[in-house]
């Protein structure tokens, strides 16, 4: 099957998705927001239990964005706990369902113990060969492109490449997705329609998917309809119509 072909398959092979909302949905039931973020986690299983069911491959979920570190501190730190807490829970399970875990983002910005859980999770799961969830934490997609530019720069420095070898590919390579398919369809809850500092470089021909929908309230039947728009989609990736459709044939 040519590129194009596969990129026009009705499934999306990766879904990035921005969980917004929990905020709104835990003030509205007059509890704390940190109330919204623990409901958050039962959307959070439900969306890799469908992912998986439908044949997505990859997953990645924006958990804690570079900005998040200014919520207030009480606020932060129950995040921190909760990731903490959610590891402990989730990766038995997820490890059983065939979930290859990673973590994305600055995560030397963690605590000791938040860094040694993402270590044993990712090694736990290391061999699996279902689903890749990849956990955006302490990620910024300004961040992510810096952070690659830096790496292709000191090995300028030290001589291993030439300034004249840094193109796409090799930034792409440095990215935290680095070797993942592009996402094909990225969900935001929670009603706002835009990017928020997330896979800035990777999300560049996605398709986009915005649901008024809060995040502890996003199920399965919410996925399924993101993944009906999707399958309408034609994705063109600058080809015309015309020949999206004779590379089906
Ligand atoms: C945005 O909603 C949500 C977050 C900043 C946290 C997302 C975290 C979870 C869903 C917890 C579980 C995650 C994992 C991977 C275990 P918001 O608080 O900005 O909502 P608001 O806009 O209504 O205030």
């Amino acid at each position: 099957m040519s590129d194009i072909a596969a990129n026009n398959a009705s499934a999306p092979k990766h879904v990035a998705v921005i969980m917004d909302g929990n905020g709104r949905w835990a003030r509205a039931r007059g509890k704390k927001r940190h109330a919204g973020h623990r409901a958050g986690v039962n959307s959070v299983r439900a969306t890799v239990e469908l992912a998986a069911e439908r044949g997505v491959s990859y997953l990645t979920l924006f958990a804690f964005s570079s900005e998040n570190w200014q919520r207030p501190k009480e606020e932060v730190s129950s995040l921190m706990s909760l990731f903490i807490e959610a590891l402990r829970r989730e990766v038995g399970e997820l490890h059983r369902n065939n979930v290859r875990l990673r973590f994305i983002g600055a995560r030397e910005q963690l605590s000791e113990r938040l860094m040694r859980r993402i270590a044993e999770a990712e090694q736990t799961t290391a061999k699996n060969t279902g689903l890749m969830l990849n956990v955006a934490v302490a990620y910024g997609g300004r961040w992510d492109i810096a952070n690659a530019a830096q790496v292709l720069a000191t090995r300028v420095v030290s001589g291993e490449i030439d300034a004249a070898d840094i193109n796409e590919e090799a930034l792409a390579a440095e990215m935290q997705l680095g070797g993942t398919p592009d996402p094909d369809l990225l969900i935001r809850t929670g009603g706002e329609q835009r990017i928020s500092n997330f896979l800035l470089w990777n999300l560049a021909y996605a398709e986009l998917w915005f649901t008024d929908v809060l995040w502890p309230e996003f199920d399965k039947a919410e996925f399924d309809k993101a993944l009906a728009y999707y399958a309408e989609k034609q994705r063109r990736f600058g080809h015309t119509g015309e020949q999206v459709e004779e590379a089906k044939c």
